[in-house]
């Protein structure tokens, strides 16, 4: 019996990295799997078409049930057609899984308007064009189903030189917050994904760049609690980051201090004079390399 026996899963950018080693897993724990990915180097200026079809054909080498699709995840279009290589194929779907993605780091000043748009582009606006076309499929059917967005510490947290990935990947969060609490009534699970893994996305940043890849950060080491997200076995949990990295798997949360609250009118220097109530105790900054 296999964790993901009957379920359909889209997989989007799985042609390679953390995509591929999700696709591979939940093909071995019973899913049908679409291999969704455009292709091409990682900053989304090209792309190859045949980086979905060799992990399907690997998958059924393997004997699993997989079906390629090489749209781009950042048009509506594109959105559509995955779900219908889903259905054509399998004639179902349960599981999507946003994790098609591309990078165009520079500190702010630096960063072009073609750079910001196309990286928000890629990933937040992917991942809607991916999810509403799944999402009124499970609507409309009266279906279960389980969403996971691809966020980042980048944007949880914050990280040097990514203005526009940090903002898309925030945008994700929110995205994902509201969705979960639309998708209870329908039994739509949504969850939110920040990943830590050695992929040719981050193989030159700092933090990964200065060391030997730790075999925990590969992606076949992540993929463990992403199947966990997407399987029953994450039970009636949504609405919630799971950070899944070679520390292991952990909730990441937005929280807020019980703050200065005095009930009655008051001036902007009684907020600085209660900043040790307003403000978290300082700790260490958690940066993406770090977390
Ligand atoms: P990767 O570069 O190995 O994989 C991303 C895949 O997405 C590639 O195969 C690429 O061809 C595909 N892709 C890009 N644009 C596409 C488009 N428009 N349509 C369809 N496919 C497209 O990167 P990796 O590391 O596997 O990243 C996967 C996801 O995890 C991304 O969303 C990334 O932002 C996120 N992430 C990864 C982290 C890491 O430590 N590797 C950290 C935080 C987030």
């Amino acid at each position: 019996m296999g964790l993901l026996d009957g379920k359909v899963a889209i997989i989007t950018g799985a042609g390679g990295g953390l995509g591929e080693a999700y696709a591979k897993l939940f093909a071995k724990e019973g899913a049908a799997v679409v291999v969704n990915d455009l292709g091409g180097p990682r900053d989304g200026s090209g792309s190859d078409k045949g980086a979905a079809q060799r992990v399907v054909d690997e998958i059924v080498a393997a004997g699993g049930r997989a079906a390629a699709n090489t749209d781009d995840v950042s048009t509506v279009q594109g959105g559509e057609n995955i779900l219908k290589t889903a259905l054509d194929n399998f004639g179902q779907v349960d599981i999507l899984v946003c994790n098609a993605g591309i990078l165009r780091d520079k500190t702010f000043a630096n960063t072009s308007e073609q750079d910001w748009d196309l990286v928000v582009k890629v990933h937040l606006k992917g991942t809607y064009c991916c999810v509403m076309p799944v999402w009124k499929w499970l609507k409309d059917n009266g279906k279960p189903g389980t969403i996971i967005m691809t966020s980042s510490t980048s944007g949880l947290y914050g990280n040097f030189g990514q203005s526009n990935y940090g903002a898309a990947k925030a945008g994700i969060y929110g995205f994902m917050r509201v969705l979960s609490i639309e998708g209870r009534k329908y039994g739509i699970r949504v969850m939110g994904l920040a990943p830590g893994a050695f992929t040719r996305m981050t193989s030159d940043l700092p933090g990964f760049r200065d060391r030997e890849p730790d075999a925990m950060a590969l992606p076949e080491n992540i993929a463990p609690g992403v199947l966990y997200m997407a399987s029953d076995l994450a039970a009636d949990h949504t609405g919630k980051v799971l950070g899944v990295s070679s520390r292991g798997v952990r909730e990441i949360k937005m929280m807020q201090t019980d703050g200065f609250a005095p009930g009655r009118p008051y001036t902007a220097q009684e907020v600085a004079e209660n900043a040790d109530k307003v403000f978290f105790p300082a700790a260490p900054e958690k940066t993406a390399a770090s977390a």
